[in-house]
């Protein structure tokens, strides 16, 4: 067999995982809502942020190529997989479904795109999949790791067939019937975050309030702020799912992936210091993303960037002297990376909605009375700032 790939066929691999990356985005953030482990969240929340990266390899590799029109003729059924790995009826079934079915056939199908390429001649290929799959290999790594009885499930039966039936990611491989759905519902994104038994819903303490703690207990009572930015994360995985069915650039969605990452991370980041401190997380307080779900795309995005974090902003360097005063090296590690991470949110949300705003006659202040009208109507009294009551 003569070793290789030409360009055109390259092209139309490339299109097909860029797709199904983007495709990714919308399902990795909607169950990132819905799944009830706040630990499996974080896991989600990382591979949605290095799916982004893959797609921004794939489309960065296509506008180098002869012909490499990313969104020339996608085939429709991608988007059928795609919509049955995300409608799953539980937990259990979106984990087997998206890592056991969907995520091991895009696996089996760049391994053998890697086997029939050149070395040389495929280089740019060889590299941008070699590093592709070593991610995946982590990921699939992670789904073993959590042991599941998952091969004999009805929806993995459903999901193979599925696969058979749209001939593979490439659409070359001998096709079978299309198998009947065995759910009537489609997915529906939540617009309240889910979680399992061990998280309760209830209020924080108040800015106020920690400050006047002796500083063990102060610590405590920040790192629960910190576990709570999954409200954060869920305004920006609602973006996300939202923006993944609409027209916006590439770009502003490899910012949001990051964003929402960031978010998660800073959860994780409450959960290993409590941890530490000998505290279990126990609680989140998701007022803010609640009451952020009916606002636009662009309106969701002036609250959370340039209201809230601008907000909070402040509060940032205060804590990171804080820490470095009294000498608590650990606390200040994830003080000083939530902070450097919050400027560049607030710079996402200035660059996207300046973009969003092209050619509108509101400016952003305009935006945010809306929010602020949008908070008032939710809270039922009005809102002349944008503040949190933690
Ligand atoms: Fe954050
Ligand atoms: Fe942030």
């Amino acid at each position: 067999m003569i070793k290789g790939i030409g360009i055109q066929e390259t092209a139309e691999r490339l299109r097909n995982y860029s797709y199904l990356g983007c495709r990714s985005i919308k399902i990795l953030s909607g169950w990132f809502l819905r799944l009830e482990n706040y630990e499996y969240k974080y896991k989600l929340a990382y591979h949605l942020y290095e799916t982004s990266e893959h797609v921004s390899w794939y489309y960065s590799r296509l506008g180098e190529m002869r012909g490499g029109n990313a969104h020339a003729s996608i085939r429709p059924e991608l988007s059928e997989i795609c919509e049955a790995v995300l409608s799953a009826p539980s937990d259990g079934t979106f984990l087997a479904g998206y890592y056991g079915v969907f995520q091991r056939k895009l696996i089996e199908a760049m391994k053998e795109d890697l086997e029939k390429i050149d070395a040389s001649g495929n280089a740019n290929e060889a590299r941008l999949f070699t590093r592709v799959l070593n991610d995946l290999k982590i990921q699939q790594a992670w789904f073993d790791s959590l042991g599941m009885e998952w091969e004999n499930l009805g929806w993995i039966t459903y999901l193979k067939n599925f696969m058979g039936y749209i001939g593979g990611i490439h659409g070359h491989e001998e096709r079978g019937e299309r198998p009947l759905s065995p759910i009537d519902t489609p997915f529906e994104r939540p617009n309240r975050i889910l979680f399992d038994e061990r998280i309760q819903v209830g209020p924080l303490q108040s800015y106020e309030q920690r400050q006047a703690l002796d500083i063990n207990e102060a610590v405590i009572e920040q790192f629960k702020v910190f576990f709570n930015e999954f409200f954060a994360a869920a305004l920006v995985a609602s973006v996300l799912y939202d923006a993944s069915d609409g027209s916006y650039p590439w770009a502003m969605l490899a910012d949001f992936s990051r964003h929402f990452w960031d978010e998660a991370r800073h959860s994780e980041f409450g959960c290993v210091r409590l941890r530490e401190l000998g505290h279990e997380p126990d609680r989140v307080n998701p007022i803010l993303f609640d009451q952020s779900q009916g606002l636009p795309i662009l309106h969701r995005i002036a609250y959370l960037t340039t209201g809230l974090e601008a907000y909070f902003m402040p509060r940032k360097s205060k804590r990171w002297q804080e820490y470095s005063k009294s000498g608590d090296k650990r606390s200040l590690l994830f003080a000083d990376q939530d902070w450097s991470d919050e400027i560049n949110h607030v710079r996402y949300g200035k660059r996207w909605t300046e973009y969003l705003l092209e050619g509108d006659h509101r400016d952003l202040n305009d935006i945010l009375d809306e929010v602020k009208a949008h908070l008032s109507k939710v809270r039922g009294e009005p809102v002349t700032d944008i503040s949190a009551p933690f």
